[in-house]
C-alpha cells in the first residue's frame, strides 16, 4: 500500500486540468503559499488566495495573471490571528463549494520576547494552529458539498523532533521561539492527521492530508517581483545550499500534489523525495508521534475548549 503512489509518475510541471474546481490558499500572497497559488492557477482552477494584505494580495495576483493567461484569481481578506474575524470572511466567500482548502499561512518568529495574539493566544500557536482549527469549523458546509474536498495542512520537519506540551501548549511557562514554531508545527500536523480520523468516522467526502515543503530558501526562489526578488548574486551565494534544500517554487510542490492527484488519500503525509529536504513530491511514512491517539484527542479537545467551536468542526 505504501509503495502505491510512489512509483506512480507525476510531473510537476505537467499538472492535470482542474478547471472548474476552486481553490482558497491561506497565506497565498507570499513565499511557498505564493508558488501553490501560481501553479495551482495554471491548471484552469480558481485559486483563491486568503491574505490579511489586500496590496500584498494584489500583487501576487498581478504577477500569477502575469505568467498564467487567463488565471482565475481571487482575494479573501483573511487574518488568522484575528480568531474572530474568520467567519466574516469565509461569509464573504460567496461560493457554493470549495475543492480544497490549503491551510499554507504561518509565523515563525526567531527571536523572544514571547508574543501574544489579541485574543491572548500564543502568536505561533494562536495562529499557525488555532487559526486553521477555528477556519475548518466555517468552511466545513463548502467542502463538503464539494464532490470530493480536501484539505491540506503545511507541516514542517521542524516538528519531527518536537512532541506537544499538552500542559503548556502555549509556552506559557517555558518559551523558546524555536521549539515554539516546532510545536505550533506539530499541532497542525497531529490535527490533521486527527481530523482525517475524525472525517473518516462520520463518512464524509472531505480527506484531510499533510504535506510539507523540505526547506526552502527565498535565496533559491526565483524573482517574482514584485513578491519576491532575489538577485543574481544572493542566488549564487546560495547556490551551496541548493545541494540539501530548495527555492519556494520547489517547496510547492508536494503541497500542490496533495491538493491535485487523485490517487491521494487522507491522513497521509507527503514531501519533497530528497532527504525530506528537497526535489520531487513523494510519499513518507507518518511519524507516530504524530498520530498518537490520546494525545491527538487531548490536543483536539484543548483547541476546541480554548477558541469555543464545535467539537466535531462542522463535520457530521
Ligand atoms: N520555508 C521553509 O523552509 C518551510 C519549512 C517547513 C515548513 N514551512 C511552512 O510553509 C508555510 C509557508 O512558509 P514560507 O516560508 O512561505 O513563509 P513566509 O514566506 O513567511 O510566508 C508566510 C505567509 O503566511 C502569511 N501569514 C502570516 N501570518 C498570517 C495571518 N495572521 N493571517 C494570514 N496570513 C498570515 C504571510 O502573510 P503576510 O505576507 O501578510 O505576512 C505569508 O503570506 C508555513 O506554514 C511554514 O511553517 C516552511
Amino acid at each position: 500500500m505504501f509503495s502505491a503512489s510512489q512509483g506512480r509518475s507525476w510531473n510537476v510541471h505537467r499538472l492535470p486540468s482542474a478547471e472548474g474546481r476552486i481553490f482558497l490558499v491561506t497565506g497565498g500572497n507570499a513565499g511557498i503559499g505564493y508558488f501553490v497559488a501560481e501553479q495551482l492557477a495554471a491548471t484552469g482552477a480558481v485559486v483563491i488566495l486568503g491574505s490579511r494584505d489586500r496590496a500584498k494580495a494584489d500583487a501576487a495576483m498581478a504577477s500569477i495573471r502575469s505568467r498564467v493567461s487567463g488565471a482565475h484569481v481571487r482575494h479573501l481578506q483573511l487574518d488568522l490571528a484575528d480568531l474572530s474575524s474568520l467567519k466574516t470572511a469565509v461569509d464573504r466567500l460567496d461560493i457554493e463549494h470549495l475543492d480544497a482548502a490549503v491551510y499554507n499561512a504561518g509565523v515563525a518568529l526567531d527571536d523572544p520576547p514571547r508574543r501574544e495574539t489579541e485574543g491572548g493566544h500564543e502568536l505561533m500557536f494562536g495562529t499557525n494552529h488555532l487559526g486553521h482549527f477555528v477556519l475548518t469549523q466555517w468552511l466545513a458546509p463548502l467542502l463538503s458539498a464539494a464532490p470530493a474536498g480536501r484539505i491540506v495542512t503545511v507541516g514542517s520537519f521542524a516538528a519531527r523532533s518536537e512532541r506537544l506540551d499538552l500542559g503548556d501548549l502555549q509556552s506559557t511557562h517555558d518559551y523558546r521561539p524555536k521549539r515554539t514554531y516546532g510545536r505550533s508545527k506539530l499541532a497542525q500536523m497531529c490535527f490533521g492527521f486527527e481530523l482525517d480520523c475524525r472525517l473518516r468516522a462520520v463518512g464524509s467526502t472531505v480527506l484531510s492530508v499533510v504535506a510539507h515543503p523540505g526547506g526552502a530558501l527565498d535565496s533559491l526562489t526565483p524573482s517574482r517581483p514584485p513578491v519576491c526578488v532575489t538577485s543574481s548574486g544572493e542566488r549564487l551565494r546560495a547556490s551551496p545550499a541548493g545541494l540539501l534544500v530548495q527555492g519556494k517554487d520547489a517547496g510547492a510542490w508536494p503541497i500542490v500534489r496533495a491538493v491535485l492527484d487523485s490517487e491521494v488519500q487522507g491522513g497521509q503525509l507527503w514531501g519533497p523525495r530528497v532527504f525530506g529536504l528537497r526535489g520531487a513530491p513523494r510519499r513518507e511514512p507518518v511519524p507516530s508521534h504524530m498520530t498518537e491517539p490520546a494525545a491527538a484527542a487531548r490536543l483536539w479537545a484543548a483547541s476546541s475548549e480554548l477558541v469555543g467551536t464545535d467539537p466535531h468542526l462542522g463535520f457530521r
